[in-house]
């Protein structure tokens, strides 16, 4: 039975735990946050965009503390699932290193490439795993896709182009504090930094246009160089009408087939734009049929992916450390070329 401590009961805390709820051999033995009607199990206050809302929970056989240090040093825990705000990702993943405990961290890794690379090196020096909560590539249309690719049946992959372009989400603390969250760039962006870093590999540099908000990026079209000179653009960012709180989509070019797909949420109304569809090299249309839409059921895929890689103690694929810290390294590049207006290496 692996043991689980959540570090921050928050939207993606609540995610988190009943997901855990749903996969067999694991157990959520503690959490830690700082709320008292959240540790007695009153969920109701959580607000997020997706998922169950909040409920009165039975938290009995779950040890509670109201800090993340004291559950680290004394719960019966083998992993410490990091669900806090950015900026607190790094000493808690740290602490929880040394003390032992494997660690799997919310996305983005930490707020900047030298607390990242301290977590790396901290996981090394402790011999324990450091996984990192990307779940984007466990969303049905991005597995799809990655199966797509992987199959080889349409020859290399060669381009795309990857959105992600929501509502300003006024109701998040500290969005567009930089020391914080990071505004879209690292909270949104890093969602597709990552999977083009898991399809395309590191790119040598790139080049970002778009309108700032203060210090940090808003809105913004990237085009990224790679060695292999596969043609790669990102368009993501915020707009300040609230009647779109989701939309994400991409079209990816292979050798022999292009797939396209694109997902939003309208004012009540929510789907695909364009469904799931590879458009193959004799004109066919082939819309493919996916099971599950539910983003609950994308984290219970990540959560299985956790859990199977710290009990074979394997790494990871889609949940490498490295992967996750070159995400954020894209992100920053960006958000430094769109400021310059100057190309940026990698
Ligand atoms: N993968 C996804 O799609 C996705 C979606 C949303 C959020 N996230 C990530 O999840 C993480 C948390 O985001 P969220 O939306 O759940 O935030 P949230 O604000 O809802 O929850 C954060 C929780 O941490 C607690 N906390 C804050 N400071 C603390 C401290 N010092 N000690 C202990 N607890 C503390 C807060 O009280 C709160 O309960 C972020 O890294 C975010 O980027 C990922």
């Amino acid at each position: 039975m692996l043991r689980i401590g959540i570090a921050g009961l928050g939207f993606m805390g609540m995610i988190h735990y009943l997901n855990y709820q749903r996969i067999r051999g694991v157990k959520v033995a503690a959490i830690a946050t700082p709320e008292p009607e959240r540790r007695a199990g009153d969920w109701r206050g959580i607000k997020g965009n997706f998922g169950p809302p909040g409920e009165q929970m039975d938290l009995r056989g779950v040890e509670t503390f109201a800090s993340v240090d004291d559950m680290i040093d004394q719960a019966n825990v083998d992993v410490i699932d990091i669900t806090l705000p950015p900026a607190l990702h790094a000493p808690a993943a740290i602490r929880a290193l040394a003390a032992g405990k494997h660690v799997f961290c919310e996305k983005p890794i930490a707020m900047t490439i030298t607390d990242g690379m301290k977590m790396v090196k901290a996981a090394a020096k402790a011999d324990r795993r450091l996984l990192v909560g990307h779940v984007l590539p466990f969303f049905p249309e991005y597995a799809w896709a990655r199966k797509v690719i992987d199959s080889k049946q349409y020859g290399e992959v060669i381009g795309g182009a990857f959105r992600r372009v929501i509502s300003d989400p006024t109701w998040l603390p500290n969005y567009w504090n930089a020391e914080k969250v990071g505004g879209p760039m690292l909270d949104l962006h890093v969602h597709d930094a990552h999977f083009i870093r898991l399809l395309f590999g590191k790119p040598k540099s790139l080049s970002t246009t778009g309108r700032m908000h203060g210090d940090l990026a808003e809105f913004w079209h990237t085009q990224f160089q790679f060695d292999s000179g596969a043609t790669v653009e990102a368009t993501s960012g915020t707009i300040e009408q609230q009647g779109r709180p989701f939309d994400h989509g991409f079209e990816i070019h292979l050798e022999d087939a292009t797939l396209v797909f694109e997902f939003a949420v309208m004012g009540e109304k929510q789907g695909y734009l364009c469904p799931p569809t590879l458009l193959d090299s004799t004109g066919k249309v082939k819309e493919a049929k996916l099971s599950g839409g539910d983003p609950m059921d994308a984290f219970q895929s990540e959560l299985k992916e956790v859990a199977r890689s710290l009990a074979a103690n394997e790494t990871s694929d889609l949940l490498g450390a490295e992967l996750a810290l070159d995400a954020v390294e894209m992100c920053h590049a960006q958000s430094k070329s769109l400021a310059t207006g100057k190309v940026v290496k990698l």
